[in-house]
């Protein structure tokens, strides 16, 4: 069918018809194909629903090129995130495998979705032959406005004045001989020269960047930018720096024996237990005097160490232990705790209580300790002690159910 012979070259054989309507072109396109002429190309202000099958173009490849650029897109992801996280640095988070994928499905469907929109793009530049100097033949002046043109070739054996009253009957408004529509185009030097050199300009902030990248983090180890001359770099020995000169060959090394922690305070002199806590009841004094802004530091702190066990008021009431059946604490408004000597409370306090009450020493500092039992005496004159809630009564409960 593809007209080779030389003839070709010589004498015009491609015409063009321009149509007022879609419908008449796709009529037009039609009759062409069955008459056996080689229908070229059309060319419309908007696409023509049912032009593809009409020329007899087959379907496009284009998905096709999506879907391996989606696969592509997706095994670069998995691929990328399980050589990190499962060989080149495998690392244990919350117990969970290496190569867990639930985690990996955010990065593999963005990677996906990228890869395929833009490499279906890509391809549709590169088949249909998109670049800078393309240019869409220009057959009619109307093909963006309001008319339809389909251009094709002169069957063997047709004349031009036979081409004519043919597309005459399908409707067409012209119908011209094609010299060659490629050499009436304008071909300016700006055509020819500047647009693929604005192409290749436009690339080359980005080319600079990634050159400029590697001169800006020249310690692949360190998330350091070095502007600051080495500003950031610490002259002095890190803690784990090792240190050949020094016993354990490392920076760090154990306390010697005897040494205070920093905050200067010497180790209380009292270990735990029931004789210590009343020597201390003996031995210390509160040091803080009772004021409103100790009062107040004391009442936070009690209500945020303390009430969860004993109660906002002192009086477990309110107490989540006792709630659940768990040893009841002592009831701090009772005559028995108003009687207990300050020390004893903030021994208490640091070292726990003769049953099952820890310790808080290690959480809460000596002077917030202190601020504490100020509060609980104010709490003691405040409340007369209330019974606490039968504490008893909800273990009671399990003895006669068996499942
Ligand atoms: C986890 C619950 C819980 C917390 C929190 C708690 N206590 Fe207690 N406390 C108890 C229990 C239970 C007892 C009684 C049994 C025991 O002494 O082990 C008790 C007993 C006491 C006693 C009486 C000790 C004795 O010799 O009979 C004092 C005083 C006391 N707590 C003060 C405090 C202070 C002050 C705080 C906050 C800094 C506090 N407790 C925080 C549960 C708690």
């Amino acid at each position: 069918m593809r007209s080779t012979d030389r003839t070709a070259l010589m004498v015009p054989t491609r015409f063009r018809a321009s149509f007022a309507a879609p419908g008449q072109l796709l009529e037009a396109v039609k009759q062409l194909k069955q008459e056996d002429y080689r229908v070229l190309d059309t060319y419309t202000p908007f696409p023509v629903h049912g032009m593809d099958e009409a020329i007899g173009l087959a379907p496009s490849r284009l998905p096709r090129a999506c879907l391996a650029f989606a696969i592509l897109g997706l095994a670069i992801a998995l691929g990328v995130q399980i050589w990190t996280s499962a060989y080149d640095y495998p690392l244990i988070v919350g117990g969970k495998p290496l190569v867990s994928l639930p985690a990996f499905v955010p990065v593999a469907f963005e990677l996906t979705v990228l890869l395929a929109g833009l490499g279906v793009v890509a391809s549709l530049f590169v088949v249909s032959g998109m670049r800078p100097k393309f240019k869409v033949p220009n057959l009619h002046p109307g093909v963006n406005d309001d008319r339809f043109v389909v251009a094709a070739e002169i069957r063997a054996g047709a004349s031009f004045a036979m081409v004519c009253s043919r597309m005459a009957e399908l409707g067409a408004l012209e119908t011209e001989l094609l010299i060659d529509d490629r050499l009436q185009q304008s071909t300016s030097i700006l055509d020819r020269e500047a647009t693929p050199l604005a192409f290749i300009l436009a690339f080359i902030p980005a080319v600079l960047v990634l050159a400029a990248l590697p001169l800006l983090n020249r310690d692949y180890l360190r998330r350091n930018v070095a502007w600051d001359g080495g500003m950031m770099e610490p002259v002095a020995y890190q803690s784990f720096d090792s240190a050949p000169f020094l016993p354990n060959g490392q920076v760090l090394q154990t306390p010697p024996k005897g040494t205070l922690s920093r905050n200067g305070l010497a180790p209380l002199p009292y270990g735990p237990g029931k004789a210590e806590a009343e020597r201390a009841g003996r031995e210390l004094v509160n040091p803080l005097q009772p004021t409103q802004a100790n009062f107040s530091r004391g009442k936070l702190v009690y209500e945020r160490s303390c009430a969860a066990c004993h109660g906002k008021d002192g009086d477990n009431n309110s107490s989540v232990i006792v709630a659940r059946g768990l040893l009841a604490p002592a009831i701090l408004v009772s005559p028995m705790v108003k009687n207990m000597p300050d020390g004893q409370i903030f021994h208490v306090a640091t070292f726990g209580g003769p049953q099952k009450m820890k310790g808080l020493g290690d959480l809460i500092s000596r002077e917030d300790r202190w601020k504490v039992v100020l509060y609980i005496r104010e709490l003691q004159k405040g409340t007369a002690p209330k019974p606490a809630p039968a504490a008893a009564s909800a273990p009671a409960q399990s003895t006669g159910v068996k499942p």
